[in-house]
């Protein structure tokens, strides 16, 4: 059941905070170090000025996308969060059914702790879904990684999204001041069986970080062996610079996420939505290229898409949702999302979101004169 008086994603996120323990919303909701991009990434959306237009008819106007050949009732995805039984005991299943039924995308995590075959039985033959793609952190055991990418295709994922931000975790000291500890029976089902690494020995002087654990950090000819072992298309999420945006495409990717792990990695990051207008040039108007990060209202959504963004990722708010109503609350956090996205469109006279792109709603200059402010 939805709890009374929740009519906005921020109210989503009130009441969660008399649901969950400190120490799990220190997981979910908190971010890298100061918090400083995490923070940014919110208030950069709310800063972007709208400019509406004004007497255009947007009679028979609609939401619909096309992102990399199929069509979609509107351009709001899941972003890939793992653990999601810390919200809810239905976990990632609530979250892609609540998905398949608002016509959302949805990318599972690698670490998600249901298994991808229940999360694509449940959802693949529901008629309005929108894609289903598959988020991979690449594992040392190489091995291991061919064979849960079979099972990813076997499923029947149409997308893999190869995170590339995060060969280490970023300073979440919210977790540390709480004691946050992911509890021991909370597991990331689909990797069971892969074989760690044992921690180096190292001489002295040598680093943990720089002569152990880096060494196993994905590197660009990952990107190129991963695009040799599947057929699926590989999308690279975490791409902020326009120099790696031209690389990931010259790799082989179909496509970008703009995102900073929202928030959770590399603190003082610039916003996403400071950052997309440069990956957006970079790669040119034919490369997909998505946005997440701070997303929390339908104008944000269609900020993004007015600046040149084919899609948009939603993540913690489909936390709060879940953890408040289970699949309930994630659909309502969408449904909400997409009734306001469709209220600002009307208002600023945009029959379509390619329209949007084109009608000058959006100052694409601004947010480059905002950062040099
Ligand atoms: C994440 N994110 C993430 N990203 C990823 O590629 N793989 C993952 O397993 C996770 N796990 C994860 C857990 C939690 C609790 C959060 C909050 C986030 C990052 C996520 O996909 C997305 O980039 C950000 O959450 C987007 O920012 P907002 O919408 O949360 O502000």
């Amino acid at each position: 059941m939805l709890p009374d008086g929740v009519v906005t994603l921020a109210d989503h996120e009130d009441r969660v905070n008399t649901v969950l323990s400190p120490q799990t919303l220190a997981y979910f909701n908190g971010g890298a170090a100061d918090e400083i991009t995490l923070r940014d990434n919110m208030r950069a959306w709310q800063r972007i000025p709208l400019r509406p237009r004004v007497l255009r008819s947007v009679a028979g106007g609609h939401t619909r996308v096309s992102l990399l050949g199929r069509s979609l009732a509107h351009p709001i995805l899941v972003a890939p969060m793992a653990y999601q039984r810390l919200a809810h005991p239905h976990a990632e299943q609530a979250t892609a059914l609540a998905a398949a039924v608002l016509g959302a995308g949805m990318v599972l995590s690698t670490q998600a702790t249901t298994l991808l075959e229940d999360v694509a039985q449940l959802v693949l033959t529901e008629p309005s879904r929108g894609p289903l793609w598959f988020q991979l952190y690449m594992l040392p055991d190489r091995a291991f990684v061919r064979k849960l990418i079979q099972r990813v295709e076997t499923a029947g994922y149409e997308a893999l999204v190869l995170t590339v931000d995060a060969p280490v975790q970023g300073a979440r000291e919210r977790e540390r001041r709480t004691g946050y500890r992911r509890p021991p029976e909370l597991a990331a089902v689909n990797l069971a069986g892969r074989v760690a690494p044992r921690p180096r020995e190292l001489q002295a002087g040598q680093s943990r970080l720089f002569d152990d654990l880096m060494t196993h950090a994905p590197s660009w000819e990952d990107v190129t062996w991963l695009r040799s072992i599947t057929h699926l298309p590989v999308i690279l999420k975490g791409i902020t610079h326009p120099l790696d945006a031209q690389q990931a495409v010259a790799c082989g990717a179909v496509g970008v996420i703009v995102s900073n792990h929202g928030g959770r990695t590399l603190d003082t990051m610039p916003a996403t939505a400071h950052l997309l207008p440069a990956v957006l040039q970079a790669v040119g108007s034919e490369v997909p290229v998505l946005v997440d990060g701070g997303i929390r209202r339908g104008t944000d959504v269609l900020k993004a898409m007015a600046l040149g963004a084919s899609a948009v990722l939603v993540g913690r708010p489909v936390l709060h949702g879940l953890a408040n109503a289970g699949a309930t609350g994630v659909a309502h956090v969408l449904r909400l999302l997409r009734d306001e996205l469709e209220i600002a469109m009307a208002l600023c006279g945009c029959r379509s979101l390619d329209e949007a792109a084109t009608l000058g709603i959006v100052d694409s200059t601004w947010p480059t004169r905002a950062h040099t402010l």
